[in-house]
């Protein structure tokens, strides 16, 4: 399942907002309503909201592609601030427009027709590597699953939240396909819902077996001894191993300590900011609290309460089991481990 992908000189989104009840997919080719599916997340989860960012890129381009060249460079300014600007916790989104820059600075000699058509071509390969790295981390993270296990998991990281196949899910499908015989609990994920809406809608559809609990059922499962193990996905890891990802992550990982149960993050290497020594430094989206107030569209809370809603947290590098990536698994000491690892082509 592809939620980002390109036909016919358009940009292709699933509404994700929708999801599982409609399936509905809207066509873009305006960098401004692209960077609107992002904020509004018809499209979200880390490597997605990159590659729409690289197709956003694109776009602008394309629209400014008859202006005189020093015109073209400052709208180029533009449209890469309006895509950095929808989320701020996830590197990806940064990293794959920073791509996207370094193409355009590459190669400012040519003319804008030849800029245009390299970032279209830069943009297709951002998509197809991501969904290499999500195969290439499932065949890594399958060798840690054994037999008959049971694997919780949080939010989606799934194809919803990658070109396709997905990283935590990936890992799962990996496992699945390699005839381990696992199942999976999917934590709901208050409060935009991504694991009842989209894991579970996934995992179903794929005939991996899946059940659906909510986020403070997680504990007392882990106790009677129901998990073997976490897969989570992540937005953004750190030199040090700190990881953040949807809320609820580090809640879970203080539950997988406290029962001896590993828990494992999969994240491509352009998830890891090695200008960031720790959690500490990385921004927490701060969302709508409507997102709290309301469960699809009906309210469950007084007016007027006060609210809070950070979108993602951060899980400490001591409560990670190991990272995998589509270089192959880290473990402990991270801070020395992860540069290894990333030197490794
Ligand atoms: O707010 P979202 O739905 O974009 O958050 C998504 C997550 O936290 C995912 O776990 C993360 O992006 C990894 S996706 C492969």
């Amino acid at each position: 399942m592809k939620p980002v992908y390109y036909e016919d000189g358009l940009l292709k989104l699933i509404d994700q907002t929708k999801l599982p009840t409609e399936f509905i997919v809207y066509s873009y080719s305006d960098y401004r309503e692209i960077a609107r599916a992002i904020v509004d997340m018809i499209v979200r989860g880390a490597p997605a909201i990159g590659v729409t960012a690289a197709y956003g890129v694109y776009f602008g381009a394309r629209e400014y592609a008859d202006q005189p060249k020093e015109v073209f460079f400052s709208k180029m300014k533009e449209v890469t601030s309006c895509l950095a600007a929808t989320r701020p916790t996830a590197v990806n989104l940064f990293w794959a427009i920073k791509r996207m820059e370094d193409v355009i600075e590459k190669n400012k000699d040519k003319d804008i027709k030849a800029i245009v058509k390299l970032l279209e071509k830069e943009a297709q390969d951002i998509c197809a590597e991501d969904i290499q790295m999500c195969r290439d981390m499932g065949q890594h993270g399958a060798a840690l699953i054994h037999y008959g296990d049971t694997i919780l998991t949080h939010c989606n990281a799934g194809s919803l939240a990658t070109a396709d196949y997905g990283t935590a899910l990936g890992v799962i499908r990996a496992a699945h396909d390699a005839g381990k015989n696992i199942s999976v609990y999917a934590d709901e994920t208050r409060p935009f819902l991504q694991g009842a809406r989209l894991t579970a809608y996934e995992l179903q559809a794929d005939g991996i077996p899946v059940t659906l609990i909510t986020d403070n059922m997680a504990g007392w499962m882990m106790k009677q001894g129901k998990i073997d193990g976490v897969i989570v996905g992540a937005d953004r890891i750190t030199s040090n191993g700190d990881v953040a990802n949807k809320i609820g992550t580090y809640s879970v990982s203080v539950l997988a300590k406290a029962h001896g149960i590993p828990m494992y993050v999969a994240a491509p290497t352009s998830t890891i900011d090695f200008s960031m020594k720790s959690g500490d430094e990385i921004v927490i989206e701060e969302r709508n609290c409507r997102e709290i107030s309301h469960i699809c569209g009906i309210q469950v809370a007084p007016d007027g309460v006060a609210m809070e809603n950070p979108a993602f947290d951060v899980t400490p590098h001591q409560n990670v089991t190991a990272i995998i990536t589509e270089k192959g698994v880290v473990y402990p000491p991270y801070d020395i481990n992860i540069p290894k690892l990333c030197e490794k082509q």
